[in-house]
């Protein structure tokens, strides 16, 4: 995990940047997720200050939206569909597959610190479901084997 030290000038530039504008709490968050993969905890207590709010309520915005993410994310970022079409194909089961063979929930990193899981609600990709996406490569009729297959060429992509 990287050092707050060395991020805290990028979340002090990002807080500059929208100092006193109306409705920033979420361009801000945007902001530090886009430069640093994630929120960490200690960006928390620098917005909370500058926007005089408390951390009990920037904790709740970021909480509230799944986007933000509050760990940093993998070296691959794996997105499973969930909506409707892929439902129906099954994606429950591949989920449940997913989760168990990288042994993480959602919005969280395999300790190998390879993959993140991230839930998706359609990829428009409905006719070839259930559909996935593996650092926004698309891949439909994903069963659990061929999720499997993906997994482990890509580890063999990052070897
Ligand atoms: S519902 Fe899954 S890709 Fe559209």
């Amino acid at each position: 995990m990287q050092e707050y030290h060395l991020q805290k000038s990028v979340v002090a530039k990002i807080l500059a940047e929208h100092e006193g504008m109306p409705g920033n709490l979420l361009p801000i968050l945007h902001g530090i997720q886009d430069s640093l993969g994630y929120i960490p905890q200690e960006a928390v207590a620098d917005i909370a200050e500058a926007l005089n709010q408390s951390i009990a309520e920037i904790h709740g915005v970021i909480s509230f939206y799944h986007y933000f993410r509050q760990t940093p994310p993998g070296k691959n970022t794996i997105r499973i569909c969930r909506a409707e079409s892929c439902q129906a194909m099954n994606s429950q089961a591949l989920q449940e597959h997913a989760k168990k063979q990288l042994d993480i929930d959602w919005h969280q990193t395999s300790s190998d610190g390879e993959f993140s899981l991230e839930p998706v609600y359609c990829l428009g990709n409905c006719a070839c479901s259930p559909a996935i996406t593996i650092n926004n490569e698309v891949y439909g009729r994903v069963t659990p084997e061929r999720f499997d297959e993906l997994i482990a060429s890509q580890r063999g992509a990052a070897e």
